[in-house]
């Protein structure tokens, strides 16, 4: 089952009369969630970037809650992205800890739609406003979703708003951003692209035990390689141990793409893969390296628990050198 990780920035959720509904809304509909309020975490503005990073790295879709504080994230926030998105987690050359994960920019905003025009007080877009977080999303490797927002969130009695106004735009905010978080973790098509990203991620680190990979094989598995045939878990461990003993760990599969069709209750998923690789000296390869293209045609399914099953795998040598 996917796990949502909601990050609260709104400075004081107390006197909040928007953000507080809508995370009340999304606590009572999402079953795996884990809301984060950094107002009540760090009064202090002194982040536990480690079990901040724990948390994120739980994720498979972050949502940043917040109110818009001067055309971006309140203070606190920045704070977390600062200290959360460090060197080697969010970016550096070991910094794909966020990599494959769903992010979505959720908030409340004060101005009124027309004033976000070139024309209007504010002169941008919401869009454009938010260039920096959308980049930081794609820096990290995250898949960046159109942001979930709702004009005319303020209310001051008697002033700006009715609160029975407010709170109605914020359960219909809520209401869309349900939607999406629920087309993002139950429509297949997003769920195979997700597993097909975590699989070769792991094959990048071809690590010693198979465990991750034959959880995801079915009783009827099957699988045709430029090396032979093998069938079930075992004949998978058998191609898993020539692969192991020709090419080196930390290799890179860099999938250029992926389709994905339905097939009743099954689904087809066609790849086209690159595989560039150190190789070990007493393999076929002799240490050279290599750069492979491979055509891969997949038979899967997906289980009550919205996890992948692979029931058919063929791998066609396309080129390599
Ligand atoms: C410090 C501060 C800065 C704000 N900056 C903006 C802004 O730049 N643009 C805007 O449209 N609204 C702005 N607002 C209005 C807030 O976005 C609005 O009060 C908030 O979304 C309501 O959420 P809440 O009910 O959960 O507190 C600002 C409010 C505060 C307190």
């Amino acid at each position: 089952m996917s796990h949502v990780v909601v990050i609260s920035g709104h400075p004081d959720l107390e006197s909040s009369n928007t953000n507080t509904v809508i995370l009340d809304e999304l606590k009572q509909n999402i079953s795996s969630l884990d809301v984060r309020r950094l107002d009540t975490l760090y009064p202090d503005y002194n982040i536990d970037i480690e079990a901040e990073q724990q948390a994120l790295v739980k994720a498979d879709v972050i949502i940043l809650q917040f109110p818009f504080y001067w055309y971006s994230v309140p203070a606190l926030m920045k704070k977390w992205i600062d200290d959360v998105f460090g060197y080697n987690f969010a970016y550096g050359s070991k910094g794909d800890k966020l990599q494959g994960k769903d992010f979505i920019l959720s908030f409340t905003v004060g101005g009124p739609e027309e004033s976000y025009d070139p024309l209007g007080y504010n002169h941008f877009s919401i869009e454009e406003l938010m260039r920096p977080l959308q980049q930081t999303a794609y820096l990290a490797g995250m898949n960046y979703h159109k942001p979930v927002y709702t004009h005319r969130m303020v209310y001051i009695s008697g002033v700006y708003n009715k609160l029975e106004e407010v709170q109605s735009r914020a359960r219909q905010h809520a209401s869309r951003l349900l939607s999406l978080v629920n087309d993002l973790t139950q429509e297949p098509s997003n769920i195979i692209n997700k597993f097909v990203a975590q699989w070769f991620k792991a094959f990048d680190q071809l690590p010693k035990e198979t465990e991750y990979f034959e959880k995801h094989i079915g009783s009827d598995f099957s699988m045709s390689m430029p090396e032979g045939k093998f069938s079930g878990a075992e004949g998978f461990r058998d191609w898993y141990a020539i692969a192991t003993n020709v090419f080196k760990p930390n290799c890179d599969h860099d999938v250029e793409q992926i389709e994905v069709t339905s097939q009743g209750d099954q689904y087809t998923v066609e790849l086209r893969v690159r595989l560039k690789a150190e190789t070990y000296p007493d393999s076929d390869f002799e240490a050279q390296p290599i750069n492979m293209l491979v055509n891969e045609v997949w038979q899967v399914s997906i289980d009550e628990n919205s996890s992948v099953v692979i029931h058919d795998y063929q791998v066609m040598l396309v080129d390599h050198s």
